[in-house]
């Protein structure tokens, strides 16, 4: 089926700091994706559609759509978005796509999932959703921020483990290591250097990564992966790709503006 852009409303908004928010919308009844995915998404402006690419925070069986985004006051979409209300429109492709999904890995025991910023964005849809627990036996969340504050939806990932339906899987395999650096916390520093370092294994009580094991996916700005992958690839993993699976998956889909 041909994408279609389609109308959904605005029914939440949530602004974390002033640099941070959380919109949710209606959700068309035939928009499907897997959880991980992202897909375009905007405003009209000046008669024209303006859209940048945004995953989707919700888990695949929700019954609206959830974005987590960034502000920026030049930014020529978040100027516009931050400004949402309830009741407003949103554009929404129909053709989600992307590359975090559990199927383009090779199988393996841990899955470390590594965001910075608004890249904890499709990390949220896929620890809610009970598949990925099926598939590994731990699954570790990491998110990098600047400051505290920046640590959205801390409360909500640590109420998973009361969840009725998944609960005791998250409480079993779900690790979550939020880490920031420019002010003190329980974590500390880059997750780069948290990888090189070997800190975090230490930390959460996992041996140093290998081929046969561990499994990645990145999803932050282009330095930040561009950094990570460099660690990655001195390990000798290999990407994944939608043709050839792979030890890690990139997610590209960043709004930086
Ligand atoms: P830092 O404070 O040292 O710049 P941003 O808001 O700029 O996207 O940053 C979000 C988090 O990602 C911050 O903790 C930031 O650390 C970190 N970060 C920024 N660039 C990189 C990079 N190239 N590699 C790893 N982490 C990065």
């Amino acid at each position: 089926m041909a994408a279609t852009v389609r109308e959904e409303t605005v029914t939440h908004v949530h602004h974390w700091t002033d640099r941070l928010f959380t919109f949710k919308t209606t959700r068309d009844p035939s928009f499907r994706f897997r959880s991980g995915q992202f897909t375009m998404i905007g405003l009209e402006d000046q008669g024209k559609p303006l859209m940048r690419a945004y995953s989707l925070v919700n888990p695949h069986y929700d019954e609206e759509l959830e974005f987590y985004s960034i502000k920026v006051q030049d930014g020529p979409l978040t100027s516009k978005l931050q400004h949402l209300k309830v009741g407003d429109k949103v554009l929404v492709n129909s053709k989600p796509t992307g590359t975090l999904v559990a199927d383009y890995l090779f199988p393996g025991k841990h899955l470390y999932m590594l965001g910075t910023g608004t890249g904890l964005a499709p990390f949220l849809s896929l620890i809610r959703d009970p598949e990925i627990y099926e598939q590994y036996e731990k699954v570790i969340l990491v998110h990098g921020c600047r400051h505290i504050a920046d640590l959205s939806y801390q409360a909500e990932i640590e109420a998973l483990p009361d969840n009725e339906f998944f609960g005791e899987m998250v409480k079993d395999k779900l690790i979550y290591y939020p880490t920031v650096t420019r002010e003190p916390f329980r974590n500390n520093g880059r997750i780069t250097a948290l990888l090189e370092s070997g800190k975090l294994f230490n930390d959460i009580g996992l041996p140093k990564p290998n081929l046969d094991d561990d499994r990645f996916m990145l999803c932050g700005s282009p330095a930040m992966l561009a950094d990570l992958v460099a660690v990655l690839k001195s390990w000798d993993l290999q990407e994944a790709t939608t043709k050839n699976p792979g030890h890690y998956a990139i997610e590209r889909a960043f709004v930086e503006k």
